[in-house]
């Protein structure tokens, strides 16, 4: 669950973004065992809401910048996420010893997984446009 260099993608502030989101996913996968208090628990998990939601609002900057031809399917992926991830923010309760940890690895796979891929391919088209 932690940053490797093979999702590095080419694109300066969208490596450091993902950099990010993915050290605060293991952050909060580990929040038990590393004994994160109650209220930091609840912060971590607002302002990772938050910094995915200014992620998204970027990448879709640039597509619509640039006419990216594959935005619509690439906003499609973005908002099943939110959606997931507000639900899961509601059944993850800092009592409960194991949803963390379930939800954290649920949205690491998908993140590590649309980076891969979709954001991959996002990265490609911005990196032959010559954007960067
Ligand atoms: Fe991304
Ligand atoms: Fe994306």
């Amino acid at each position: 669950m932690t940053w490797e260099k093979k999702y590095r993608l080419g694109i300066l502030w969208q490596d450091f973004q993902h950099e990010q989101l993915i050290n605060h996913i293991e952050t909060m996968a580990n929040a038990k065992e590393k004994g994160m208090e109650k209220i930091e628990f609840y912060e971590t998990m607002h302002f990772l809401e938050r910094y995915i939601k200014e992620h998204f609002a970027l990448e879709a900057q640039y597509m619509k910048q640039h006419n990216y031809p594959k935005m619509l399917e690439h906003l499609k992926e973005h908002k099943i996420f939110i959606d997931d991830y507000r639900q899961f923010k509601s059944n993850c309760i800092y009592e409960d010893a194991k949803s963390p940890k379930e939800l954290m690895m649920k949205l690491s796979k998908w993140v590590m997984k649309h980076i891969m891929k979709i954001d991959k391919e996002l990265a490609d088209f911005l990196i032959e446009k010559k954007t960067i």
